[in-house]
């Protein structure tokens, strides 16, 4: 069943675990992630990111999620992952995603929080939630999410601030506050040290569900550390999408021929790969 943030992510907030988002740019990817959450009886969210429309432009992709959420037999919030302005966070609404995430962590605080706000107010008339980004989550060298400079430096420097949170939360009205903490988007180049502390006091500033970007390469006991202080999203997707090529390699290796051979090994990797996902984010059973 179709559903939004809100639907999902205050009730995993006081049960104390995690929502998966897991972007799927095409139809195999999307099959595997909801395959997974069926089976497992668990909430999902799924969708794409404005990096991602290359690989699967949002007017072909959205009827495709949509309906696929629909018919689901557990809630899926179809969320549009990274917009990078209000217009194709509109589109993505208009379109049928129940919801989006406005990412403006990347430009001055006033403007960050006035465009979330913006967007909120236009999300919450269409019935779509929101989610926003306050410090900023980089780029591990090898994702298009995320700014790849702030790799370098002194992470701290774009790590949520507490007090800003709670401020921003206030005054924009988001659903969802993804929080820079010391994850990164893509491959890690060596495990990433989270600042568990910051963590710990943005939650206890806010209500508002918290989300961790770059949850591909990050441990078990690291995802279990973030969920018990306050995480209630994780998004993923690095992980599902090098599982999916890996299992065409390994088939085309063995002498698959053509792509029908591929197809059903890539849904089967994507709903292996976010079944481990879901059980580790302790969802399962929670739809
Ligand atoms: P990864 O690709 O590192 O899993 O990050 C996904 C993400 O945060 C999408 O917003």
């Amino acid at each position: 069943m179709l559903a939004t943030l809100n639907d999902v992510l205050p009730r995993a907030r006081r049960g104390g675990y995690a929502v998966g988002l897991f972007n799927a740019v095409n139809l195999e990817l999307a099959r595997g992630v909801i395959a997974a959450a069926e089976r497992l009886c668990s909430p999902v969210i799924m969708g794409t990111a404005e990096v991602l429309l290359p690989f699967g432009p949002l007017e072909d992709l959205a009827p495709l999620l949509v309906d696929m959420a629909r018919r689901a037999s557990v809630p899926v919030v179809v969320h549009f992952d990274h917009g990078l302005s209000a217009e194709s966070c509109a589109r993505a609404i208009r379109l049928g995603f129940t919801s989006v995430m406005l990412d403006a962590s990347s430009k001055p605080y006033a403007d960050n929080v006035r465009e979330s706000a913006e967007i909120a107010s236009f999300a919450h008339a269409h019935g779509a939630t929101v989610e926003a980004e306050l410090g900023h989550v980089g780029n591990a060298g090898d994702s298009a999410e995320g700014r790849a400079d702030n790799s370098a430096g002194r992470p701290e420097d774009w790590y949520t601030s507490a007090d800003q949170a709670l401020d921003f939360v206030r005054a924009t009205g988001v659903d969802a506050l993804a929080i820079a903490i010391g994850t990164l988007h893509g491959t890690y180049r060596a495990e990433p040290r989270l600042d568990y502390e910051r963590l710990s006091r943005i939650a206890s500033m806010t209500e508002v569900p918290l989300v961790l970007h770059g949850g591909s390469g990050l441990s078990d006991r690291a995802f279990a550390e973030a969920i018990a202080r306050g995480i209630s999203k994780v998004n993923v997707f690095t992980d599902i999408n090098l599982a999916a090529a890996a299992a065409c390699g390994r088939a085309l290796a063995s002498g698959a021929a053509g792509l029908t051979d591929l197809i059903p090994l890539e849904v089967a990797a994507v709903e292996s790969a976010v079944a481990e996902k879901i059980q580790v984010f302790g969802s399962v059973g929670r739809a």
